[in-house]
């Protein structure tokens, strides 16, 4: 006897879609979707279901978490329509093992629930970012999200121990292993690491945990050059006994944009071209506090920063962090503009910059340029905020050439167009002029064996 026909369970449908919601509309506003209806599965059983009813009826399938990636990627217009599966019904914490410091959770938890979830266990899961409050864990994994604590812990594909996927045949690959080592074969999980839901629906992962930090200490430095940044950098990772968790760069620009915010203010008032955002954390016995105040006297007397203040509570310090993440909040506010996301080597980071800002100075016109981002990752964002009287084809003009004079730098520093954010929809064309043939023909390889059919978010990645 053959397989039952699979069958749609309306329960778990929305036909009658709100344009302006979440679902449709992307973080910025700037992307939106046609999906002929949403599927909002309860369990992975309902994903399988859902999936095999999609295959059979040869319908696209786009993944959604919590939609504020920044490429495009979970909203899409696909010729003949397409299914919008959100994971955000699917959002239980499944168990925290305590001794392996491991936690299991579904794909459709909010990162920062996951993060309230095992600081009540004393423990901490390190992946961090200004979307913490709306991302979830599926989205996370399919982005190989990064954020402001990469240097210490990884990035998302560094922190996964174990996945649970539904193939884009309804089969449902359990690994979900809470293994710290494992060399049985290929490394299956790191396929969906940054694979965009372009080969399954992640619908849980097995995680990381360490101990949570008894001890932070966050501070906000004055610099006078990118280039003293680099080398404070390196000091702080030696100095501080390898406890830096972040070290953010925020141009004098930037933090005027942030301070555009309600209640966003330069605790400084040393005027300087960069600031850096440090942080340091531990656990257990030692003397953090003694440590920093020993780092920080060195810097100045070595005049690696002009300026600065510490936190002396974890008021002050968030009230330093909103300064970083306000950056992000101000720029979408300002109409169509220009983000990127590209990565060079630390060690070329600082000259990187200076080119970078000296060809945007061609190209911006009375546009606004913003540098900022994981300098202790090699990781920067540009973003081009045009003039208000800057409109409709030459807006549009503008940040192209501005995207297009920032790539040619990346590429003659052989660094990444996209260090955090991914390919999606918004950069298959940079993607693709650069991706190598062998690189090509082997993406092109598991993307066939894994997903045939093509079902599985067509269009992102690959064009
Ligand atoms: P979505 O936007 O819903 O989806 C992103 C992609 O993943 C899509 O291609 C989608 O199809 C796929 N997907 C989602 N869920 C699943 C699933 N369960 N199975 C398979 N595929 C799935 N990113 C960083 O790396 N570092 C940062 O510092 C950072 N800061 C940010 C700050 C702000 C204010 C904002 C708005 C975004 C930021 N981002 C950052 C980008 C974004 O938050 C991350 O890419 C995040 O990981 C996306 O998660 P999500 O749940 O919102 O995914
Ligand atoms: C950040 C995002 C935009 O670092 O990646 O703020
Ligand atoms: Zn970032």
């Amino acid at each position: 006897m053959g397989k039952a026909e699979a069958k749609l369970d309306e329960a778990i449908v929305i036909r009658d879609i709100d344009p302006g919601s979440h679902y449709i509309r992307d973080w910025s506003g700037e992307a939106d979707g046609n999906p002929s209806f949403i599927a909002r599965p309860r369990n992975v059983d309902e994903v399988v279901d859902l999936v095999r009813y999609c295959a059979e009826n040869g319908l696209a399938i786009v993944p959604q978490g919590g939609h504020t990636g920044l490429v495009e990627g979970a909203a899409a217009h696909i010729e003949g329509g397409h299914v919008l599966v959100s994971l955000e019904r699917m959002n239980r914490v499944r168990e925290i093992d305590e001794l392996n410091f491991s936690v299991v959770v579904e794909a459709g938890c909010v990162l920062e629930a996951l993060h309230q979830a095992v600081e009540a266990e004393d423990l901490l899961f390190p992946l961090s970012l200004g979307a913490k409050g709306s991302c979830q864990i599926g989205g996370n994994v399919a982005t190989n999200a990064g954020g402001i604590n990469v240097l210490r812990y990884g990035m998302m594909r560094d922190l996964v121990l174990g996945l649970e996927v539904v193939l884009p045949d309804g089969r449902i690959w359990n690994g979900l292993k809470k293994l710290r080592k494992d060399n049985s074969g290929y490394d299956l999980k790191q396929l969906f690491l940054g694979s965009e839901g372009t080969l399954g629906i992640v619908t849980a992962a097995t995680l990381k945990l360490f101990p949570k930090p008894s001890q932070v200490e966050t501070m906000f430095l004055a610099v006078e050059s990118a280039e003293a940044a680099v080398r404070l950098f390196a000091a702080a990772r030696r100095q501080l006994a390898d406890l830096l968790s972040a070290f953010e760069l925020i141009s004098d620009k930037s933090v005027a944009m942030a301070m555009t915010m309600p209640e966003i203010v330069n605790p400084l008032a040393t005027p300087s071209p960069f600031y850096v955002l440090l942080e340091a954390a531990s656990s257990g016995p030692l003397d953090l506090e003694a440590l920093v105040g020993g780092f920080l006297e060195y810097a100045l007397e070595e005049g690696m920063i002009l300026d600065g203040v510490r936190a002396s509570s974890a008021t002050q310090a968030q009230r330093i962090w909103a300064i970083r993440e306000a950056v992000v909040e101000a720029q979408v506010k300002r109409g169509t503009h220009l983000r990127t996301d590209v990565s060079v080597t630390i060690s070329s980071v600082a000259a990187f910059i200076e080119e970078v800002e000296a060809v945007l100075a061609a190209t911006v016109g009375n546009g606004i340029v913003l540098t900022y981002g994981h300098i202790g990752d090699g990781n920067m964002h540009f973003v081009v905020v045009p003039s208000d009287d800057l409109a409709g084809e030459p807006r549009r003009a503008m940040i192209k050439a501005s995207e297009t004079a920032i790539f040619a730098v990346v590429d003659r520093y052989a660094g990444s167009i996209s260090a955090e954010h991914g390919i999606g929809r918004r950069k298959h064309h940079a993607f693709a002029d650069r991706v190598s043939p062998t690189q090509l023909a082997l993406l092109r390889t598991i993307k066939s064996g894994i997903d045939p059919a093509n079902l599985m978010n067509p269009g992102a990645i690959f064009d």
